[in-house]
Parts: C-alpha cells; structure tokens; sequence
C-alpha cells in the first residue's frame, strides 16, 4: 500500500500515481486485487450513490458511512481519502478535527480539502495533528455556485497567477499532495513543476504526477457523461443492460432457475425417536 512519504517519492522518482474514486465494498474488493494506489472517497459519492446534483449534500455521517463500507472492502490493502464535506472547514477548528478524526477511525488514511483560501490554518492544524491532507484546486466542484457552473477554471492569466499561489498555500500549509480539476494542461503543468509534493489530475492534461476518475464514470456506467476529459475503459451501461434484459426474459420464460440451479432435497431417516416413534430429519444435499 502506499503511504503519505510514497506520494513524494513518487514524484522525485518519476513515477505516476493512480487514484480512483471508491464508495462501496463491492468495488472496493476488486480494487483491492489491482494495482491502483489510492481510493478517494469523494463527495461525488453523493451524486453518484444517492442521486444529488450536487456535491453540496455530502455531511460528515454520508462519507463517514461511505469511507467505513470502502475501508471493509480494501481489507488493509489500499490507501484511503476521504473528502471534506461542503462547510465543514469553515465552521471551527473543533469541527473540522472532530470530523477528520471520524473519517479516519472509519478507515481513511488522509482528508481531502477543497480551496486553500482561509483554509490555510486548518490545513496547518490537521498536518500537525497526524491527520495527512491532500489539496484540490482549480473546478472545486463544491465552488459550482460561485463559479456559475462546473467551468474548466485558470483559463486566462490572472487566473492561472492566483492557481499557483494557491497551490503553493496548500503545500506551505503541509498537503502531501494536490488534486487539480478542469484547468488547462499548460497551468497544470506549471504548479506540477512549481511544488514538490505530486499534483494529482482530472481534466488536467498529461504531465500532472498521477490522475484520478471517477469509477462509474470510467467504466461508462453513464454514456451521456462524456467530458472531454473523460476516457470510457468499459461500456458497463451496455453490459448491465444486457445481463438485466435476459435475466427477465429468463424469468418471464421459466428459463430460470433451471433443475441444476434447484436445491434437491434428500429426506433420510436419521435415527428413531425413542418414544414417538422414528423421526425424519431433513439433509440437504447441493
Ligand atoms: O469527489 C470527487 O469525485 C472528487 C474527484 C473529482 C477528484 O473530488
């Protein structure tokens, strides 16, 4: 599995991480099994799990609940993070520790922080108490409001300024690593060249340190989903639909079960009661 001094490793040795997100066991148990490094519980879990439309509705017991099935699932064998709920940094300090001491109980092994702006001492304090934080930068989904949409972001020059300075707040606050969503390769590059800790990209073009996506996004679970960035790895859409339409047409023709998918039951006289008379016991056979 790798760990917080791994990430930067990684970057000084050339190498690339990979992250995907991760929300059930299920899944969780598969990725156990490849190579992939990390799992991020992000707040997309409350779109994609629970039908939002926005990441707004996430809480601290949504992901806490999430990062609790994912941690069961990966069984020890990979690195967790899990993302800070929309609000929670800005609350209290008290807050935000009670809440990232949860996820980790849960099974995380590092929080997620969207924006660095007066996010910087809470950053500081989190790293300080043992709690590592991964920054995110650039469409911080959970800005959509104020960005008038999910916009790719740091498209003009002033903007891409204020990315970098952000970037470096993150590091100077202790973030071991920095997701960077829907901003121009070229700025992607620039922070990924400016910081030592490893950038971490979605939507950000080829020389980020390691990428990130969405599972049910990547495994083309909704064809209508394609960003430019998005790469389908499978067309599981197609692949449900088919598996669930011949089911029901197994069903609706008694197709299934079939006799070899019948239990038998095989009854055999175990041994005579002594007073009532024999007694039959039933033994089932597969
Ligand atoms: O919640 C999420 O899925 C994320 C990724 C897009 C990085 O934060």
């Amino acid at each position: 599995m790798i760990t917080v001094p791994e990430f930067k490793t990684r970057k000084q040795q050339d190498q690339k991480i990979s992250m995907i997100t991760c929300y059930d066991a299920s899944f969780a148990r598969v990725l156990a099994e490849s190579p992939i490094d990390a799992l991020l519980v992000g707040d997309s879990s409350v779109m994609t799990m629970q039908g939002y439309d926005s990441t707004v509705h996430a809480t601290p017991e949504s992901i806490e609940f999430f990062v609790a099935s994912v941690a069961r699932g990966a069984a020890g064998k990979k690195f967790i993070v899990a993302d800070m709920p929309f609000l929670v940094t800005r609350k209290s300090r008290e807050h935000l520790v009670d809440v990232a001491g949860r996820f980790l109980r849960a099974g995380a092994h590092a929080v997620k922080i969207e924006g660095i702006h007066g996010n910087e001492d809470g950053v500081r304090h989190l790293v300080e108490s043992g709690i590592p934080v991964m920054g995110h930068l650039g469409l911080t989904p959970q800005f959509a409001n104020a960005f008038g949409g999910m916009k790719v972001q740091a498209k003009n020059v002033a903007e891409q300024e204020q990315l970098l300075a952000d970037a470096r707040a993150f590091e100077a606050a202790g973030a071991f690593s920095l997701v960077l969503e829907c901003i121009p390769g070229g700025i992607a590059g620039r922070v990924t060249e400016a910081l030592t800790i490893p950038t971490i990209g979605i939507g950000a073009g080829t020389v980020t340190d390691g990428q990130v996506l969405v599972l049910q996004d990547m495994l083309g679970m909704n064809p209508g989903f394609k960003p430019k960035f998005l790469r389908h790895y499978a067309k599981l859409h197609e692949v449900l639909t088919d598996a669930f339409t011949r089911y029901h047409q197994d069903v609706m023709q008694g197709q299934f079960p079939s006799a070899k998918e019948t239990y038998q039951s095989d009854l055999k006289a175990v041994s005579p009661a002594p007073n009532d008379g024999p007694a039959l016991k039933e033994v089932y056979s597969s």
